[in-house]
C-alpha cells in the first residue's frame, strides 16, 4: 500500500514535470506534434551559420533568396530588389500644425544627442554577406499561442475612429494613447521613438509603440503596415522590449501575423526582425531611440523601410490592395492590452509607465515620438497635422511642436502607468 503511494507520486511528480516541460498547460497528442514540427520546418529556413544570443534567442543566418517571405503566395515569382527606386525629398514644406503646446526646451543639446539602440545578438557574431539574420521560432514559442494556428497572429488591433472600431478594441481590451493625421494621402512617414521597457502584468497581456500606416476601413478590408517595439511575453517568452513589424491586407482577418510572417522581403544583415533591443532609456539617464522611415516606392510601389538608418527591406505592392495606391492614415504611439484581471484594471505600463503631464521637465521621463513626417504625394516630406486621441485616466498624450528644422519637430509625449488612483 504504501510502495504504490510512493510510485503514484512519483508517476504525479513525472506528470508534472511533462506538463511544465510543454509549457503551457497541454498535452500534445501526435497528429498536434506534427503539425508544429511542420510549422516548425515552414518558418526555420536551413541557415548558413547560426548566432546564439546572449538573451536566449537563437538567430538563423539565412539566404536572402530562402527567406520565408517567398512561400507567400503572391511573391512566388518574384524577383528581389536590393534598393529602392527612389528615396522621399528631404525638402520640408512649411505647413501650420495644429499645437497644443509650445517647443520644449527641455530637449538635448545637438552634442548630447539620444543614441540609436542595437541589438542583443550583435554581441556574438554577424551574418556573412547575401544572408539575412531571422530569430529561430522555437517549440515552446509555438506552444505559447492559444492555438497552434494562431501562432504570431493578432486579433483587431488598431487605433479606432469610428463606433463600430471602439466597441471591438473595448472587447479586445486594447487601449491607446496616439497621435493620428487626419484627411489626407500619404505615401510613407518618417518618425523617432525612444526605447522603454515597460512593466506587462499578464502574459496575454502586451506593451508597444509603433507607427501604422492605414489604407482603408475595418470593414472594407483594411490594409496596414507597422512597425514598432514591444514586450510581449506571449509571444517571445521574455520581458525583453523588441523590434516587431506587422501587415495585414484584410483587417486581420486571413492575413496579418508579427515578424515571421512571409510577406516582408528582407534585404539587411544586421537587423533582425523580432530581436531584442537593447539598451533602452533610462527615467533621468541616458535616451535610446529607434528611428523609423517607411516609404513607398513611386515606381514599383513597394513600401520600404529604414531603421536607424539602415534599409532593412520591403512589403511588396502586390501584398495590398488599399496601400497598393497609398495610405489614407498615419498614426503613431502606444497600445496595451488591459486583460482587467481581477477586476482591476492591470498595472501594465505605456511607454515609460509615466504620465507626460506630470512631470515638469518631460525629456528623459516619458516616452516620446520627434521629428513626425508624413510623405505627400509629390514625394516630399511634410510636417502633418496631428489629432491626439488617448484612453482616459490610465495613459495620456501631450502633442508638441517647434520649429521644424529643430531636433524635436512635430513630436509629442505619451504614456502612463496602467492602474493608479484615477484608474481603478
Ligand atoms: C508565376 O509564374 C507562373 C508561370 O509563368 C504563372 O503561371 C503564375 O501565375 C505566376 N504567379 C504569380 C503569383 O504571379
Ligand atoms: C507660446 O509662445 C508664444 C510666443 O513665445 C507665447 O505668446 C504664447 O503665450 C505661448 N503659449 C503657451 C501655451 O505657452
Ligand atoms: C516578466 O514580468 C512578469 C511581471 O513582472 C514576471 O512575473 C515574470 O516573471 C517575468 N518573466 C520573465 C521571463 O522574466
Amino acid at each position: 500500500m504504501k510502495l504504490s503511494f510512493h510510485f503514484m507520486i512519483v508517476v504525479y511528480v513525472l506528470m508534472v514535470a511533462r506538463y511544465c516541460y510543454t509549457g503551457n498547460n497541454k498535452l500534445l497528442t501526435s497528429p498536434q506534434n506534427a503539425q508544429i514540427q511542420k510549422l516548425l520546418n515552414e518558418l526555420n529556413k536551413p541557415p548558413v551559420k547560426s548566432i546564439n544570443s546572449p538573451d536566449g534567442d537563437i538567430i538563423d543566418c539565412v539566404p536572402i533568396h530562402q527567406q520565408p517571405a517567398f512561400d507567400h503566395p503572391l511573391l512566388k515569382n518574384h524577383t528581389i530588389k536590393m534598393r529602392p527606386n527612389h528615396y522621399p525629398n528631404p525638402k520640408v514644406d512649411e505647413i501650420k500644425v495644429s499645437s497644443t503646446m509650445n517647443a520644449s526646451k527641455d530637449g538635448p543639446s545637438s552634442s548630447s544627442s539620444s543614441s540609436s539602440t542595437t541589438q542583443s545578438w550583435h554581441s556574438n557574431g554577424k551574418c556573412p554577406r547575401g544572408t539575412i539574420p531571422i530569430r529561430r521560432t522555437k517549440r515552446e514559442d509555438v506552444l505559447r499561442a492559444s492555438s497552434i494556428q494562431s501562432y504570431g497572429k493578432k486579433t483587431f488591433s488598431f487605433p479606432p475612429l469610428n463606433s463600430i472600431e471602439s466597441e471591438l478594441a473595448i472587447n479586445e481590451q486594447h487601449e491607446y494613447a496616439i497621435a493620428s493625421t487626419s484627411d489626407g494621402q500619404f505615401y510613407g512617414t518618417k518618425g523617432a521613438l525612444n526605447l522603454w521597457n515597460p512593466h506587462v502584468q499578464e502574459s496575454n497581456e502586451f506593451s508597444l509603440a509603433q507607427t501604422w500606416i492605414i489604407g482603408g476601413t475595418y470593414d472594407t478590408g483594411l490594409n496596414t503596415i507597422e512597425a514598432g517595439w514591444q514586450v510581449y511575453r506571449d509571444l517571445y517568452g521574455d520581458n525583453n522590449t523588441r523590434l516587431f513589424i506587422y501587415w495585414t491586407s484584410d483587417a486581420y482577418q486571413k492575413t496579418g501575423c508579427y515578424n515571421l510572417c512571409s510577406g516582408f522581403v528582407q534585404t539587411n544583415n544586421k537587423i533582425a526582425i523580432g530581436g531584442t533591443l537593447t539598451p533602452t532609456s533610462q527615467i533621468d539617464g541616458s535616451q535610446y531611440e529607434l528611428a523609423i522611415f517607411i516609404w513607398k516606392d513611386g515606381k514599383d510601389g513597394d513600401w520600404w523601410m529604414d531603421i536607424n538608418g539602415e534599409l532593412v527591406g520591403y512589403w511588396p505592392s502586390s501584398l495590398f490592395s488599399y496601400l497598393r495606391v497609398k495610405a489614407t492614415r498615419i498614426d503613431w504611439g502606444g497600445e496595451i492590452v488591459n486583460r482587467g484581471t481581477n477586476g482591476h484594471h492591470t498595472t501594465t505600463q505605456m511607454g515609460s509607465g509615466k504620465f507626460p503631464q506630470k512631470w515638469q521637465q518631460w525629456y528623459r521621463r516619458a516616452s516620446y515620438v520627434r521629428k513626425v513626417e508624413t510623405v505627400d504625394s509629390s514625394n516630399y516630406l511634410r510636417i502633418p497635422v496631428l489629432n491626439a486621441y488617448h484612453e482616459p485616466h490610465c495613459y495620456d498624450i501631450m502633442t508638441r511642436v517647434t520649429n521644424e528644422d529643430d531636433y524635436w519637430g512635430t513630436h509629442f509625449y505619451f504614456g502612463g502607468p496602467g492602474r493608479n488612483k484615477d484608474c481603478p
